[in-house]
């Protein structure tokens, strides 16, 4: 395996002297130099690392949208010609030659796993599939109506209390075990959630299954009985999962290197990058996307609905349209739609929503709004009716995008180690608008300052 280099940026941006910005705060007349950072593609980056302590002001960008936060050698997007690759590899090539498991070698070591390099870390992947067993009992303090992904949180959470032995995260061999460890148990944890939820036993995993089989039958077995993998969907499972590996500095994958920063505990930040996902904004959207699907029941119901995503005192969105980078077609749904047609029409199942899907994504394309706006189907559009055709429940669609990120979650954090923003903890600042120093007020002479707050509430307004 290839040993982890110190201290080199897997794909360093140089400071190019010659290249700057000047700023000048026309309050004062004062002008400042930035230097302009390149990378190997993308667009060039302002250096401002330097500006409080030049200026004494801060960058404000709620929500990121122009802002760098490290460098990367992971995964490259083009958000305007709807390009994507892992490690330099287009994601089209990736899902059609390769496997899960070719890819998580590809995101954590940056190459593609020669043949015995594939073997060895085959056999480590499945060496570790197995929970401790006294953490099945974890489950047990769930409710049976729990989402998976708060019981996913939990039990990925709750694996930071075991492995005492290797919590040194200075050592690459300790990570390198974290990252194996949390690759090969995501999918007995999401498995046995869903389980527990049905209140059939758990199905342990395999050693002579891949990946994708071991999922499948840890899902949808019972041992009363032999289960037979259909080839059809562990290879579906198998591009879903490259599809959703990785995708550069996201939400989750954001969250997982700030905790990461602090020197955290792996199984812990991964904890946080899955609490991130779930929400329907992020990878809560393939859930959401179906269960909109089904409140637009008709695809005459489809016009009332685009009007809503238009209307700005309406606070709905068309799920699984729209994103913050790619203002084109996102390559990944692309893919999707067409192994959603694969799937159904190999399995010949007719699921009444891919028509309304279909029209869905007609009609909208052609709106002027979602043209002017750039908005296209992203990832979470055609996924979810794949994962139903592979008979997943709803609940457990972003449970699989979870299982599926884990890859990309411990790569960033292990890059982290030798990265240009390595030991050094995640502190963004703020605007602060809040009141100026002001002195104490004993209650006998505080004024009521909440009535919307006791309203809702429904107190005794005093
Ligand atoms: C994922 O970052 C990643 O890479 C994420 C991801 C990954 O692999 O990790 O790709 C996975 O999270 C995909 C996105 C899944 N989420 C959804 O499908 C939920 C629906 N989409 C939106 O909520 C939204 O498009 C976001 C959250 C995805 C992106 O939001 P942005 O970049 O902050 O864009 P925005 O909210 O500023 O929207 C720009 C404009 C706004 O209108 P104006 O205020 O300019 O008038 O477009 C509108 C928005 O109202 N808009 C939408 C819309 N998405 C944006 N209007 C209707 N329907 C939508 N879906």
């Amino acid at each position: 395996m290839a040993q982890e280099q110190k201290n080199v940026v897997t794909l360093p941006a140089r400071a190019v002297d010659k290249n700057s910005v000047t700023m000048t705060d026309n309050r004062t007349g004062q002008s400042y130099e930035f230097p302009i950072l390149d990378g190997t593609e993308g667009p060039s980056l302002i250096d401002i690392s330097k500006m409080y302590a030049k200026t004494g002001m801060f960058t404000y960008d709620p929500g990121f949208t122009s802002t760098g936060s490290c460098q990367s050698g992971i995964t490259f997007i083009d958000g305007e010609k709807g390009i994507l690759l892992h490690r330099g590899y287009p994601i089209e090539q990736l899902v059609a030659e390769a496997s899960y498991l070719d890819v998580c070698y590809l995101l954590l070591h940056g190459e593609l796993p020669a043949q015995i390099e594939k073997r060895e870390f085959e056999k480590s992947i499945t060496m570790h599939t197995m929970l401790h067993e006294q953490l099945t009992s974890f489950y047990r303090g769930f409710k049976r109506s729990a989402h998976p992904m708060a019981v996913m949180v939990g039990v990925v959470g709750a694996l930071s209390a075991f492995y005492h032995e290797d919590t040194d995260i200075h050592d690459p061999l300790q990570r390198m075990i974290a990252a194996h460890r949390l690759i090969a148990k995501m999918p007995t944890i999401g498995a046995f959630a869903f389980k527990y939820s049905l209140g059939q036993p758990f199905m342990y995993p395999k050693n002579e299954l891949s990946y994708a089989e071991n999922l499948l039958r840890m899902m949808f077995a019972v041992p009363t009985e032999d289960y037979e993998i259909n080839p059809i969907f562990a290879r579906a499972v198998d591009r879903i999962l490259i599809l959703h590996a990785d995708h550069e500095q996201n939400a989750s994958t954001s969250t997982v290197r700030l905790a990461g920063s602090s020197g955290a505990n792996p199984f812990a930040c991964v904890a946080s990058g899955i609490a991130s996902l779930w929400g329907p904004a992020h990878g809560g959207a393939n859930e959401a996307v179906l269960n909109m699907l089904g409140d637009i029941g008709d695809k005459r119901n489809i016009p009332k609905f685009i009007a809503r995503a238009k209307d700005k005192n309406d606070n709905f969105r068309l799920m699984g349209f729209g994103h913050r980078v790619y203002k084109n077609f996102d390559p990944r749904a692309k893919v999707m739609k067409e192994t959603c047609h694969e799937v159904l029409n190999e399995l010949g199942i007719k699921d009444p929503v891919l028509p309304i899907a279909l029209e869905l994504e007609r009609i909208a394309l052609e709106d002027e709004y979602f043209i002017e706006k750039k908005l296209y189907p992203n990832v979470d559009f055609y996924s979810g009716i794949i994962l139903r055709a592979l008979g997943f429940p709803t609940q457990m669609f972003t449970v699989l995008f979870a299982i599926a990120r884990t890859t990309g979650w411990v790569a960033h954090w292990k890059e982290m180690f030798t990265g240009d923003d390595s030991h050094r903890i995640g502190r963004p600042r703020q605007l602060y608008i809040g009141p100026k120093k002001r002195n104490f007020k004993r209650v006998e002479n505080r004024k009521k300052s909440m009535p919307d707050w006791l309203k809702m509430w429904g107190g005794r307004n005093g």
